[in-house]
């Protein structure tokens, strides 16, 4: 069997895009699909429309070897390949939180109606168990007859470490049922699998609900640190600590178990939602699952509580620099991000936002109403009342304290990300609040006293909130 491939990837979102690079950098000959006329424009000039570290330059090595191209017509380009990659967007249904698989299907019925027979169609999109089967049943429908093979192959790479997620993978995983389908997703996969990355194959439904498993399970653990750093506030404790003493015995690791401000982005909160639905619809409640999301959406009342509490109550007519504002450093993608909730619940408390991030501003732009936007730090934090420490961003991690303090208004100081030792900022003359111990001056927390619950905001304005309480509804039927 050749080694190189001809390949088809319809989607040039995050995984569509990263993954389209990244096969045409193994040596396979790759179609991008778009449809977005603008996209597709800055795509064939080699430009990303996404920010994601070192995605530019496999652009442009890729389309220099002709390994990659990118085109609109779907039908030309998957009438000659070997493997159409569907990597569209599921998007949670705002109704329920369940996958819309509308792009999905849509995506399936068109690649069905012009694919050589042979060739191999391939979810890497996060679909829902048994979407496999539902595009085998639509093929049967739109092409009767027509001889295909479905696979699921989960992607898990992570925003802003996509490249490297994709070129030295913890496992790649092959779900199919036939075997020449896994062969040609085996030889596809062959030059990360010759380096020592494993491969595991498995049915196509264990691989749907892989990746719905593993965003689970690693939500969980980030809650987990998280409910943790609460505790220490409450009893002195230190929770670094507690990551360091737990993460070191190897049955538990020492990832993802840094607290923060709660998980956001495209993906967690709305794989464990779905995935939640999909259980709840198979009879098979999730409790633990369903906790993680309640536990995550309270979160960001919580860190809007540190505000107020540091402020010793008054955040009304409050000027509040919030430094950083997307779900994490290293990407543009505000989707979901802890920042938003946050900032509308002290929006609605009469808090005068100010904001920073060096790559989420045009995205933040669309979300936020009220809020002045700052392209530096400092002048963000001019005359403020309290600095928000809201995303790790590298100019976040590197503030001058002395300069920060003496620019402020008061100097208050909120680090929701644990970047700086709270003894360091006091010495620059701030008061701090922080996560997971005790912060310095005002005195330790009792965060859930009814005298620090915002009098004038009654319900969290995540933006997952409706659906959390019909999940957690459903959950109770
Ligand atoms: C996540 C998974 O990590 C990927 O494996 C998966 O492929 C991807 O979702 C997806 O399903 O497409 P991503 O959303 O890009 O990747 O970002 P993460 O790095 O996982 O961070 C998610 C959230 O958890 C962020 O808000 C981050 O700040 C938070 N987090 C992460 C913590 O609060 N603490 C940690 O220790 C780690």
């Amino acid at each position: 069997m050749s080694q190189k491939k001809k390949i088809t990837v319809v989607g040039a979102g995050y995984v569509g895009l990263v993954a389209s690079a990244c096969f045409a950098d193994l040596g396979h000959e790759v179609t991008c699909v778009e449809r977005d006329k603008q996209r597709l424009g800055r795509l064939v000039a080699g430009e990303s429309p996404i920010y994601e570290p070192g995605l530019e330059e496999i652009l442009h090595r890729t389309i220099g070897t002709g390994n990659l191209s990118f085109s609109s017509d779907l039908g030309k380009a998957v009438a000659a390949c070997d493997a159409a990659f569907i990597a569209v967007g599921t998007p949670p249904r705002k109704s329920d939180g369940e996958a819309d698989l509308r792009f999905v299907l849509d995506a399936a019925a068109e690649i069905a109606r012009s694919i050589r027979p042979g060739a191999v169609i391939v979810t890497k999109s996060t679909v829902p168990i048994g979407t496999g089967d539902a595009i085998i049943n639509l093929i049967a429908k739109v092409r009767p007859g027509l001889n295909v093979a479905v696979a699921s192959n989960p992607e898990f790479l992570r925003e802003g470490s996509a490249i490297e997620d994709f070129t030295k993978p913890d496992r790649i995983v092959i779900g199919c049922e036939e075997e020449a389908t896994a062969e040609l997703l085996i030889t596809i996969y062959a030059p990360l699998v010759g380096k020592g990355h494993p491969l595991v194959r498995t049915r196509r439904r264990s691989a749907e609900l892989i990746k719905y498993a593993a965003n689970a399970f690693l939500a969980t653990k980030i809650t987990f640190i998280n409910e943790m750093a609460d505790l220490c506030e409450a009893v002195d404790a230190d929770v670094a600590d507690i990551a360091l003493g737990i993460g070191l015995d190897h049955r538990i690791g020492p990832h993802f178990l840094r607290a923060g401000p709660g998980y956001g982005g495209s993906c967690f909160p709305k794989d464990t939602l779905a995935l939640v639905r999909t259980a709840q619809e198979y009879g098979v409640p999730l409790r633990l699952v369903e906790e993680t999301v309640v536990a995550n959406s309270a979160r960001k009342r919580r860190m809007a509580m540190k505000v107020r509490h540091i402020l010793h109550g008054h955040v009304a007519d409050k000027r509040i620099a919030v430094l950083g504002l997307t779900f994490k450093a290293d990407t543009d993608d505000m989707r979901e991000s802890p920042s938003i909730p946050f900032i509308e619940l002290l929006q609605r408390a009469g808090a005068e936002i100010h904001a920073y991030d060096p790559r989420g501003m045009d995205q933040a732009r669309k979300i936020f109403h009220g809020v002045s936007f700052h392209h530096d730090a400092y002048q963000c934090a001019q005359d403020a009342d309290a600095v928000v420490l809201m995303t790790d961003w590298e100019s976040v991690k590197h503030l001058d304290l002395a300069r920060l303090a003496s620019i402020m208004k008061t100097p208050v100081m909120i680090d929701l990300r644990r970047i700086y030792p709270p003894e360091e900022a006091a010495r620059q003359g701030f008061a701090i609040e922080t996560i997971g111990r005790t912060g310095l001056e005002p005195q330790p927390v009792k965060i859930f006293d009814s005298q620090f619950l915002f009098s004038d905001i009654s319900e969290s304005t995540g933006t997952t909130a409706g659906q959390i309480s019909r999940v957690t509804e459903g959950a109770a039927e």
